[in-house]
């Protein structure tokens, strides 16, 4: 059985998407560890409600983003993790991660990137400059992470409609079902090899 893990900071409905489709024989992965830079993380009770080992790394403990980095990649070692999540996970990480773990880095972003991608465009902030564009489709993207933030071979997207009468909440809801479904189905993909990548495009194996 394949052993991913998951980076988490905040309330984890991410991590507990991908804990469902384990359950429901959708995705044939075990969780190995939830690691959090957040000690009072929800995902962290989200993952021991389902016996899933925790660890909490606070980056406050680091004096570098170095040290930090490599605290985490020392755990990921220990759990034998094959394929790490970043499922809400909010801290840059050093490139030390990337070297470690080549194309076997997944991240969830709430836009289609490369829009409204990079420095800054995180949870509310992305769905307020989403709303502010007029741009009138929105969504999620699942993409192996590069040395480089919100840039690397896309995985999955889904787009949803952007209503007239949407806010920054109501937008933000729509967005988080389509990565409660493309996260997990993006990981089974990568974790069955079904990826060959070319460039910033990647393509289904047959
Ligand atoms: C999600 O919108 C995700 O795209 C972003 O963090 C938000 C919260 O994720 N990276 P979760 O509920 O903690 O999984």
């Amino acid at each position: 059985m394949k052993r991913i893990g998951v980076l988490v900071s905040g309330g984890g409905s991410n991590l507990q998407a991908i804990i469902n489709s384990i359950e429901d024989r959708k995705l044939e992965a075990e969780i190995a560890v939830v690691i959090s830079n957040r000690p009072n993380a929800f995902a962290l009770e989200r993952a021991a409600r389902h016996g899933i080992p925790t660890v909490v790394i606070d980056h406050h403990d680091f004096p570098t983003v170095r040290e930090f980095t490599e605290a985490i990649v020392g755990n990921l070692r220990k759990y034998r993790v094959e394929l790490v999540c970043l499922a809400g996970f909010l801290k840059i990480l050093d490139r030390i991660i990337i070297d470690a773990y080549p194309n076997k880095i997944l991240n969830i972003h709430p836009a289609l990137l490369p829009a409204f991608g990079g420095k800054g465009m995180y949870g509310h902030h992305v769905h307020e400059a989403v709303l502010a564009s007029g741009t009138k489709y929105s969504g999620a993207t699942v993409h192996l992470v590069t040395a480089e933030t919100d840039v690397g071979p896309i995985v999955l997207q889904g787009v949803v409609k952007v209503d007239d009468d949407d806010t920054s909440e109501s937008l933000a809801e729509k967005v988080l079902q389509i990565e409660h479904q493309i996260f997990p189905e993006a990981i089974r993909l990568v974790l069955e090899d079904r990826i060959m990548i070319d460039g910033l495009r990647t393509k289904l194996k047959r």
